[in-house]
């Protein structure tokens, strides 16, 4: 009797279009290329024209952003534009949104905002127009989520994202939306049908599939999953005209029995066209559009490749796995209510089991990949991803630190859960400067960081830190901003999964503040001292001094 309702309401649902297909699908193979992969010794050549088409668009907007910051120092300029054309190289600036699950996103979300002109205020008390100056933006876990969400929503600012009431809607927990159990069979039926579709279509599933599902469905509400890639932001407009910085979202990748939270993990990232990584195990990229494909050293082994592997849902479910990994305990536990619906017992039996915690990425790009892949990596059919942040550098730093793309200025949000009180201590920072003097032999350039300890006892996570100040002008500055308490308490812990609007609000407010110094109370020469931390290493290259009032910024705010 409920079983035929339940049909009857699906069938409805697919009739209006709302059951989708989520499985990949075939296509012909691009012609063009011999092999879908590549060794990552330059950019690709699309990330290389789409750059430089955006910085001809960042360095407009940051001569602006400069203009609006009360430089006072650099008089032998005419003006800001002067100085900033005297520069050898356009000055690359980015951001790096940290994990944390919706602490992460809420908090990231208030602090992109606040280097976003199209927010209420940002402009005037904030740093408006810092965002419009950025080159690239990276985010791993909850970072991505809120990464994800702007990005596929046409770079949707917070402001409108605030203004309506479709998109994060977190009132209820993502395991049981709705009051009504009948709405939540539905909602769960959808999810299930989804990943049995792809496993139906020859792709192996696990709990990731439903995860980055059900994540979806908060953050692209209004969108549909068949073409919801992360290729497929090549097509947005805001991308092709070069509106948003080049997007990249961070996992940890490795074949089955690799270990994904050791310090030296490989950290793979998902950029629109590529997804790879420059870790020397693997220091190669593959065609994401094509991702999925059988290949054998890059070469597709049958008349088809696979198009839609890459949908944007199971990327973020990816990259956010470690709700998942503990033995898919969350999810699972969810589940309980619902082992009455065939499509969970279906998704059950399909169930990789011994993989079921983690993405699984199968057939992989890098099957027999002729170069100096790690043998492991090469003889392997499976790719295993786990949750960006699996080795404690949860801001994802990996894309931007790359020297061949050139960032001189990083900003790094970070809302990660450090403490036993769920605050930020610095961590992640020194792990990711440990992996760098341990294994990478200097050849990535990266301030020298405190440890934890010294972290807090200087007082570092309560307020923003410039780190790298003197150090060599290949060295990039970091520009650290911890999530703290100015007008909220924002350290809920990881595994709270819903939130008031009132809170959401709240969260996205002092997210704000802890960016501007409290909207440039606590220090109303913040705005002028972030410009000063954008062309410190610009300044350093063309051999330009600073003057008293950068001075006076840089004795406040940098380390050392
Ligand atoms: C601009 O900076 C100068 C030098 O630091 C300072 O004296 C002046 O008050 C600032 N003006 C504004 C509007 O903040
Ligand atoms: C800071 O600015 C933001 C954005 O304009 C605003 O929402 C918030 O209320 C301001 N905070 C204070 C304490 O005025
Ligand atoms: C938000 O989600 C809850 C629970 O599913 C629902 O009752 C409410 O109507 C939704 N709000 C909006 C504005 O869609
Ligand atoms: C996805 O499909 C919808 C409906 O066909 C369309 O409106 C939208 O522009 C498409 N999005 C992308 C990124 O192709
Ligand atoms: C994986 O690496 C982490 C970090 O070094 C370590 O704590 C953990 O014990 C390792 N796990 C296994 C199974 O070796
Ligand atoms: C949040 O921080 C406050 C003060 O640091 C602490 O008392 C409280 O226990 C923390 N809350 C959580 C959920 O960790
Ligand atoms: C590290 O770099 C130094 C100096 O460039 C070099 O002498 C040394 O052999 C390198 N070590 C490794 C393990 O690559
Ligand atoms: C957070 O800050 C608010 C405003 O300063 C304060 O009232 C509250 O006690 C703080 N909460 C925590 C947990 O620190």
């Amino acid at each position: 009797m409920r079983q035929s309702l339940l049909n009857v309401l699906l069938l409805l649902l697919s009739l209006a279009g709302l059951v989708v297909s989520y499985a990949p699908t075939k296509a012909h193979c691009p012609k063009h290329e011999q092999s879908l992969l590549r060794t990552a010794k330059s950019l690709s050549d699309d990330e290389t024209k789409w750059i430089a088409k955006r910085q001809k668009k960042t360095t407009k907007s940051f001569i602006k952003f400069l203009e609006g910051s009360n430089l006072t120092d650099f008089t032998e300029y005419d003006s800001v534009k002067d100085l900033v054309h005297s520069f050898k190289k356009p000055v690359t600036l980015a951001a790096a949104f940290s994990g944390g699950g919706y602490r992460a996103m809420l908090n990231g979300a208030g602090q992109l905002a606040a280097l976003d002109s199209r927010t209420e205020g940002a402009d005037e008390h904030g740093l408006g127009g810092l965002l419009e100056s950025l080159t690239y933006i990276s985010g791993l876990s909850g970072g991505s989520w809120l990464l994800g969400t702007v990005v596929l929503n046409e770079w949707a600012s917070i402001q409108s994202i605030i203004d309506q009431e479709k998109i994060w809607n977190l009132t209820s927990s993502i395991l049981y939306p709705s009051t009504s159990s009948t709405k939540n069979l539905l909602y769960f039926e959808k999810l299930f049908k989804a990943a049995v579709s792809k496993k139906e279509a020859g792709f192996d599933i696990s709990a990731i599939d439903i995860w980055g599902l059900a994540l979806a469905n908060q953050f692209f509400p209004t969108l549909e999953y068949d073409n919801l890639t992360w290729s497929g932001v090549q097509k947005l407009d805001a991308f092709r005209n070069h509106d948003m910085p080049f997007p990249v979202i961070s996992t940890n990748s490795g074949p089955p029995g690799s270990n994904l939270s050791a310090l030296d993990a490989i950290s793979t990232e998902f950029n629109p066209y590529e997804f790879g990584s420059w870790h020397r195990y693997v220091n190669s990229f593959t065609d994401l559009t094509y991702l999925g494909t059988d290949v054998v050293n890059g070469k597709p082994t049958g008349k088809e490749c696979t198009k839609g592997f890459d949908n944007a849902a199971f990327i973020i479910g990816s990259s956010s796995d470690i709700f998942v990994g503990t033995g898919a305990a969350i999810l699972f536990a969810g589940l309980g209510a619902y082992t009455a619906l065939p499509e969970v017992a279906d998704y059950l039996d399909q169930l990789n089991p011994e993989y079921e915690s983690y993405a699984i990425y199968k057939p992989s790009p890098f099957y027999e990949f002729d170069n100096d892949l790690n043998p492991f990596l090469q003889v392997s059919e499976i790719l295993l991803s786990a949750d960006g942040g699996s080795s404690d550098e949860v801001v994802p730093f990996e894309p931007l630190i790359q020297p061949i793309r050139g960032v001189s200025t990083i900003f790094a949000f970070d809302s990660s859960a450090d403490t036993d009180e769920n605050w930020p201590d610095g961590e992640s920072l020194w792990y990711t400067y440990e992996r760098l003097q341990t294994y990478d032999n200097g050849s990535i350039p990266f301030p020298e960081m405190p440890t934890p300890e010294t972290f807090i006892s200087k007082g570092l996570n309560k307020r923003p830190t410039f780190f790298g100040c003197k150090a060599d002008s290949d060295v990039p500055l970091v520009v650290y901003v911890p999530n703290i308490n100015v007008s909220h308490a924002s350290n809920v812990s990881t595994s709270t999964l819903s939130f008031s609007d009132e809170q959401k609000l709240a969260f996205i407010k002092n997210g704000f503040e802890g960016a501007t110094r409290n909207n440039l109370t606590e220090d109303s020469n913040y705005r002028t001292c972030i410009a000063c931390a954008s062309i410190a290493k610009s300044l350093q290259e063309n051999n330009i001094e600073f003057g008293t009032q950068c001075q006076s910024c840089f004795d406040d705010y940098c380390y050392n």
